[in-house]
């Protein structure tokens, strides 16, 4: 067995788990859910869901992973025995199926990439046709998940301070500057404020009541801040006592939201200003971020090819900060539990995640619905661990946070909130989606 590794700094935690949150969810999932008719309802209800039912789950799933310092899979079990399993097994099963369809997208991200850079972007509707054909069809999807599944796992195989912790540290600060470049880039669009108006502004007091966009906010918000399957847990088992778990979740929080709208306020402003990428609009949701983009940003000749490489190349990097918080799931169980060595337990748990990815790989369409059911996944995650460290670990629970000095009020609150708020609220989500999806 290796010894088990810690972070080097409370920022390197923070920052990892932000590299998580922020991701291929943000940059694209989020403004492509907003625009599915929700508008500003979509935006506050996933405002809400944030701050009064992630922020505890996302707190209680840290204090399961730094009070048992164990992987997701036995974790559960560790705190509160052997009827628990099922909880870590959720964990193993979901993070694997999230990333075999992540990397299918990382793979179109690189593709887009690459073709930006090299090839130049789509001049009109029909190019941008088959410029989407060459990035999400044939032996390009499987070189670029292939190659996305590779780079994330180098990351692994380096470790918690060597790999992930390093690469959050050099990549978020970047990130963060380019996506607020980009946006006040965006906001001088002829466009600008049509775009924000139907990105978030858009009223219509129906959507807080449509079972769809309770759907869609619950599983992005979810999904955003990589809550329900263990991600935090894994993280969180590398930390020692001197963070204080509630503030850490509001920056992660904080940041990832951020991210998210930030992300909305480049893309749709950039949807808004180019007449000829309207048509594409609202289609099939490759066409958004794939098609629409690059084509609206081929009329601004050197400076939108520019553009289009920094997003593809942002959007890539914010992905693999959140593939390699995935990888991080089935490969530290492997690893606690049968005593792997890491590079047996990446080797092994990539190889099967590329084969699970490979119906995604082949059509969008079943990508969508993979996703989406990944999508409830999180919820039932969530809502067993919120159940499971609201009423069953409470004791290990107060102490950790009090070790820790975590604010007595704070801790209080969010008790209060994973114990009573947050089961039925979930519960909520989960009927409304499961309605929703069948
Ligand atoms: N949060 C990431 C994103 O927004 C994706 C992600 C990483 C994720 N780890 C996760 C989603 C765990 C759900 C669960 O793109």
């Amino acid at each position: 067995m290796e010894a088990r590794e810690n972070w080097r700094s409370r920022w390197g935690f923070v920052l990892a788990a932000a590299g998580s949150a922020v991701g291929l969810g943000n940059l694209w999932g989020f403004a492509y859910k907003a625009s599915q008719g929700g508008g500003a309802a979509f935006l506050m209800i996933y405002l809400l869901i944030v701050f009064i039912v992630c922020i505890p789950v996302l707190i209680a799933e840290m204090v399961l992973g730094r009070s048992t310092g164990k992987s997701p899979l036995i974790a559960p079990v560790v705190a509160a025995g052997s009827q628990w399993r099922p909880l870590g097994l959720l964990f193993v099963v979901a993070s694997c199926g999230i990333l075999s369809f992540y990397a299918v997208l990382m793979g179109w991200t690189l593709d887009t990439f690459f073709h930006s850079f090299f090839f130049g972007l789509p001049n009109n509707l029909d190019e941008a046709k088959l410029f989407i054909s060459s990035v999400s069809k044939g032996s390009s999807v499987f070189l670029g998940q292939l190659a996305s599944l590779f780079l994330t796992a180098a990351v692994v195989a380096s470790g918690i301070r060597n790999g992930i912790e390093k690469l959050a540290r050099w990549s978020m600060p970047f990130l963060f500057g380019v996506v607020i470049l980009l946006a006040i880039w965006s906001a001088t669009l002829p466009g600008a404020i049509s775009g924000y108006q139907e990105f978030l502004l858009k009223w219509d007091t129906s959507e807080f009541l449509n079972p769809e966009t309770i759907r869609l906010a619950f599983g992005q918000a979810f999904f955003s801040l990589s809550l329900g399957i263990g991600i935090i847990v894994a993280y969180s088992s590398y930390l020692n006592r001197n963070n204080q778990l509630p503030k850490e979740a509001f920056w992660i929080s904080g940041l990832d939201t951020s991210v998210g709208i930030l992300a909305g306020m480049i893309t749709f402003p950039i949807i808004a200003s180019f007449p000829q990428v309207k048509e594409v609009v609202g289609g099939d949701f490759v066409d958004t971020l794939f098609v629409a983009l690059p084509t609206g940003l081929s009329s601004l000749g050197l400076t939108g090819q520019i553009i289009s490489v920094l997003f593809f190349g942002l959007i890539f990097i914010a992905g693999l900060t959140s593939a390699i918080s995935l990888l991080e799931v089935p490969v530290s169980s492997l690893i606690d539990q049968f005593g792997f060595t890491r590079s047996k337990a990446i080797s092994l748990c990539t190889a099967l995640i590329f084969i699970i990815g490979i119906p995604s790989a082949l059509s969008s369409k079943t990508l969508g619905t993979v996703a989406t059911y990944m999508d409830i996944l999180l919820l039932l995650g969530g809502f067993v661990i919120s159940i499971l460290m609201g009423w069953f670990v409470t004791r290990k629970f107060d102490e950790d946070l009090a070790n820790s000095n975590s604010n007595l009020r704070v801790r209080k609150y969010t008790k209060f909130m994973l114990r009573w708020v947050c089961p039925p609220a979930i519960a909520f989500g989960l009927i409304m989606s499961i309605i929703d999806v069948l």
